[in-house]
C-alpha cells in the first residue's frame, strides 16, 4: 500500500490536516519539522473530530472532551486502551504518502 495524500508544503507545523484514504478512512496528519504523523481522525471516545484538535508537544487533544493521544503511537493518555490507530508515512519528493496501517484500531 502506498497512497498519495498531499504535498508536504500544504501541511503547517502543529496544525492537524484532515484527509480521506481511498478506503474511506478519515485520517489526520500532523507535521513536526520534517516528520509527519498520521492517525485516525475519529476520536475513540465519542467520535470527535481529531482534525480540529490541538497539538501540543508530542500529543494531540480531542476538541470535544479533551482526551489526549500520543502522536507517534496513538496511545490514549486519558484512557489507556482506547487508542487512535496510526499509519506509517513516507515523504518523497515533497509529497506525503501513507504506506501502512500500523495499528488496526
Ligand atoms: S469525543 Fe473525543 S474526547 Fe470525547
Amino acid at each position: 500500500m502506498k497512497e498519495f495524500i498531499t504535498e508536504l508544503s500544504r501541511i503547517e507545523e502543529n496544525k492537524p490536516f484532515t484527509a480521506k484514504l481511498s478506503n474511506g478512512s478519515e485520517i489526520v496528519l500532523v507535521r513536526k519539522m520534517d516528520k509527519i504523523y498520521a492517525l485516525s481522525a475519529i476520536c475513540p471516545h465519542m467520535g470527535g473530530p481529531m482534525g480540529e484538535g490541538e497539538v501540543e508537544g508530542s500529543c494531540i487533544t480531542c476538541p470535544w472532551h479533551g482526551w489526549q493521544f500520543d502522536l507517534e503511537t496513538g496511545t490514549s493518555l486519558t484512557m489507556p486502551g482506547d487508542d487512535l490507530s496510526t499509519y506509517k508515512t513516507l515523504i518523497e519528493d515533497g509529497k506525503v504518502y501513507i504506506v501502512e496501517n500500523q495499528t488496526p484500531n
